[in-house]
C-alpha cells in the first residue's frame, strides 16, 4: 500500500485545526487552537465570531502543523479538509484555504465528513498502538456538542461504509451538557466541569422519569420505529423544573457572579462554589444521560450482531460514560474502544486519518464542491 503524508485541516466548528498523519496510522503533529475564551462570555458558539476568528489563526496553525511534524508543503502527499457537518461560515475558511494549497502546490485534495473523522480518530490510535485486528460490523456511537449519532460500519475495499442507526431528535448530548452548565451558573465547556463535579454528588439524589430522557415509539407501526434515537431536550427542561421549584435561583447567579471574575473558570473553581443541592443534580444529571447512552447503544449492538464499539466526540472524553461503557461492554463480550482525550474533542488528525483510505482510493475532491453544513455519512 503506497504511504502518504497527509495535512488535515479541520474549522468546522470552534477550533482551528491542522494536522500531519502517515498512512492513517502514526500521527506526526497535531495542532489545536480552541476559540473557548471567545465564545465563554456567550455560553455556546457565535457562528460569525467562529469565521473570523478561524481566518485569523488557520496560516499560522498549517505552519506550526508542518513544522512540528517534520514536513514541508512540498514533501506533502495530500491536503484533506473537513466539508461539513458544521457551521457552513466556519467550515468555508478551511475549505478555502485548503482548495488554495492544493491548487498552488498542485496536491490532491480529499473533503473528509466530520463524523467519520471523529470514527478515524479511534482507528488511528488503535493502529498506532499497534491494533490491526477490529473485526466488524462495528458500532460507533459519535456523540459531541453538534451530534449523537449511531453508525454501523462495514467494510468495503479500502474504506468504510455507514448505515445511520440512531440519532438525537432535538438536543445532542454535549449540547445538553453545555446547556445545563449554562443554566446552573457552571461556565462553558458544560462538559468537562459537569464531568468533574459529578463525582461529588449522589447520583441518585434527582430522579429524572424516562420521558425526560427516553424517545418513544409508542404508537408508531413498528416497521416506522427508531427504538436507538434519543432526545436531550426533555432532561434540560426537567433540571429547569427543578431549579425553580427548588429555588435555586438567588445561588446560582452569585455561583455565575463569581465566575465572571475568573478568566478561565475550572472545576476546581467552580466546586467551592457548589453546595450539595447543585452536586446532587449534577451527579443525577450525568448518570441519566450516560445511562440512556449507554443502554441503546448496546441493545443495538446486541440486536445488529455487532462485534466492536468505538466511543467517540466531545462526550466521550466523560470519565463516567467511559467506565460504564468498559463495565457493560464486558459483559457481554463485547471489544470496545475510545480515542484519548486529545482526540475526542475536535481536531485535525481524525481528518488526515480519515482520509488516507479516499487518497488510496483516488477518491480526490471534485474542484466545485463546497461546505456542506448537513452532509450526511453514507
Ligand atoms: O467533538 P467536540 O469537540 O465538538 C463538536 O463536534 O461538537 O465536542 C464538544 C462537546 C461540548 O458539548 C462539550 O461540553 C462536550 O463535548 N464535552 C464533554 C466532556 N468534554 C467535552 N461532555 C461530557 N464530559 C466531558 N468530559
Ligand atoms: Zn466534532
Amino acid at each position: 500500500m503506497a504511504e502518504a503524508s497527509i495535512l488535515g485541516i479541520e474549522t468546522s466548528c470552534d477550533e482551528t485545526a491542522a494536522a500531519v498523519v502517515r498512512s492513517g496510522e502514526r500521527l506526526l503533529s497535531n495542532v489545536v487552537l480552541s476559540q473557548i475564551a471567545t465564545h465563554q462570555p456567550y455560553g455556546g458558539v457565535v457562528p460569525e465570531l467562529a469565521s473570523r476568528e478561524h481566518l485569523r489563526a488557520i496560516v499560522p496553525v498549517v505552519r506550526r502543523a508542518l513544522k512540528d511534524a517534520g514536513q514541508t508543503y512540498e514533501s506533502l502527499d495530500a491536503i484533506a479538509v473537513t466539508q461539513g457537518p458544521g457551521l457552513a461560515g466556519a467550515l468555508l475558511v478551511g475549505i478555502s484555504y485548503a482548495k488554495a494549497l492544493a491548487f498552488a502546490l498542485e496536491k490532491p485534495l480529499v473533503t473528509v465528513n466530520h463524523l467519520e473523522g471523529h470514527i478515524h480518530a479511534v482507528l488511528l490510535e488503535e493502529r498506532q498502538k499497534g491494533n490491526f485486528n477490529i473485526n466488524f460490523p462495528l458500532l460507533a456511537l459519535v456523540v459531541s456538542g453538534g451530534h449523537t449519532h449511531l453508525f454501523l460500519a462495514q467494510q468495503r475495499g479500502s474504506g468504510w461504509v455507514y448505515e445511520n442507526i440512531g440519532r438525537t431528535r432535538d438536543d445532542a448530548a454535549g449540547e445538553a451538557y453545555d446547556k445545563v452548565a449554562k443554566l446552573l451558573g457552571l461556565g462553558y465547556p458544560g462538559g468537562p466541569v459537569i464531568d468533574a463535579l459529578a463525582r461529588y454528588g449522589n447520583a441518585h439524589a434527582v430522579r429524572f422519569g424516562p420521558t425526560q430522557i427516553k424517545h418513544y415509539n409508542r404508537g408508531v407501526p413498528k416497521e416506522k420505529q427508531t427504538p436507538y434515537d434519543f432526545s436531550f431536550s426533555g432532561i434540560k427542561t426537567a433540571v429547569l423544573r427543578y431549579v425553580e421549584t427548588e429555588n435555586m435561583r438567588s445561588s446560582i447567579a452569585a455561583r455565575q457572579q463569581a465566575i465572571a471574575g475568573i478568566a478561565k473558570p475550572k472545576a476546581v473553581d467552580v466546586l467551592p462554589l457548589c453546595d450539595k443541592k447543585t452536586l446532587d443534580l449534577v451527579a443525577s444529571f450525568q448518570r441519566a444521560v450516560v445511562e440512556d447512552l449507554v443502554t441503546k447503544t448496546l441493545e443495538a449492538a446486541q440486536e445488529r450482531d455487532v462485534q466492536t464499539l468505538f466511543i467517540t466526540g466531545g462526550v466521550a472524553a466523560n470519565s463516567e460514560l467511559r467506565e460504564m461503557f468498559e463495565l457493560q461492554s464486558a459483559k457481554v463480550g463485547l471489544a470496545v474502544y475510545f480515542p484519548s482525550q486529545k482526540l475526542s474533542t475536535d481536531n485535525a488528525a481524525m481528518i488526515a486519518a480519515a482520509a488516507y483510505p479516499k487518497y488510496l482510493a483516488s477518491d480526490f475532491a471534485a474542484p466545485g464542491f463546497s461546505a456542506e453544513a448537513s452532509l450526511a455519512l453514507r
